[in-house]
């Protein structure tokens, strides 16, 4: 039986955290034996805000060691870079024409993003979920591993995809949500009744995958608790513990049972050691092998380059159907 296809992304801003790799790149990594992944680096959503051009750049490569380096193997998983593969765009402009102004007034992360940058509300923010939707719908994704902030943008592909099937028959596979086995979804340190961000202001509220030893023991000691010092887990009322027994959780394969049992009658300060340890020891791993491959240049554009490669070819015939469907001119 064919493999399933898998495909997902992140945005080259800002430096990943914890809850990147807990949340996504550490279920990726279990993912690759058992279905065909395709993983971008989405620079061209990245160009919606304003960027350093040069950051830019040193921010898409730097995510490509962080995926090889967080376990994904460039033999299995199709690692590549959206702005190499031009299929997107030009798909994205055709979804375009599918797509009503009203479907897109209805995005909430376009209202929350056109609110924060009040100043640059440019049209690629608003068409933002139409490239997205060419970035799934071009691979015939069956499965779209996305976070809670991202589901409304894959409901909004599969209207788009049904539209179009409606319109000139079977064209597009309808992509699925992927949810993890394991529901990480990782809060803020200072914050855990909300996700831990990587565009988060306060520095201790996220630990980030480049994060020191002492950064982490310093963050984890300041993590706000609350006062019955008992590790017990209790989203609701102890969403501050309850946060650091899932990661000590997934990092360790433990169930919140086994943990409650483990640090029973000891205090909060022992098991927030126990949980920096466990990070640490993960992140020293992915650490040394993320900075191997940013010493070596050439390597890590072997590595994109065989993905864009494999992504073109994929990503082209699609292309090709769906300009013959609408009536552009299409040479054999
Ligand atoms: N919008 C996603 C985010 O910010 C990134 C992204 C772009 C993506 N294209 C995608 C995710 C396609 C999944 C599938 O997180």
């Amino acid at each position: 039986m064919e493999k399933k296809i898998i495909l997902s992304g992140i945005q080259a801003t800002g430096e990943l955290t914890l809850g990147n790799y807990l949340g996504s790149l550490n279920n990726w990594v279990k993912m690759q034996e058992e279905y065909d992944c395709y993983y971008m680096i989405a620079d061209l959503h990245t160009l919606t805000i304003r960027n350093n051009p040069e950051d830019l750049r040193k921010n898409t490569l730097k995510l490509i060691a962080l995926y090889v380096a967080c376990g994904l193997d460039p033999e299995k998983n199709t690692i590549f870079i959206q702005s190499h593969v031009p299929a997107h765009t030009r798909l994205s402009w055709v979804l375009n024409c599918y797509t009503y102004m009203g479907e897109l007034n209805r995005m909430t992360q376009f209202k929350d993003k056109a609110a924060k940058h009040a100043d640059n509300i440019n049209s690629g923010l608003f068409t933002y979920p139409v490239l997205m939707a060419a970035d799934i719908l071009i691979y015939n994704a069956d499965l779209v591993p996305v976070g809670d902030d991202q589901k409304q943008h894959l409901e909004i592909t599969r209207d788009i995809a049904e539209r179009f099937n409606s319109l000139y028959g079977e064209t597009f596979k309808i992509p699925e949500p992927y949810i993890g086995k394991v529901g990480a979804r990782i809060m803020g340190l200072q914050n855990p009744t909300s996700k831990m961000s990587k565009s988060a202001q306060d520095p201790m509220d996220k630990i980030l995958l480049t994060d020191t030893p002492d950064d982490i023991r310093k963050k984890l000691k300041k993590a706000v608790t609350d006062s019955e010092n008992s590790v017990r887990f209790d989203r609701e009322n102890k969403p501050g513990v309850s946060n650091l027994m899932s990661i000590y959780g997934i990092l360790k394969n433990k169930d919140m049972k086994e943990i409650e049992k483990e640090f029973e009658g000891k205090g909060y300060g022992l098991f927030k050691s126990v949980v920096a340890e466990a990070i640490i020891e993960r992140l020293e791993v992915i650490q040394k092998k993320y900075n191997e491959l940013l010493e070596n240049p050439e390597k890590l554009k072997a590595i994109y380059e065989k993905g864009d490669k494999k992504a073109n070819e994929k990503a082209n015939q699609l292309l090709k159907e769906v300009y013959k469907k609408v009536g552009l001119i299409v040479e054999e």
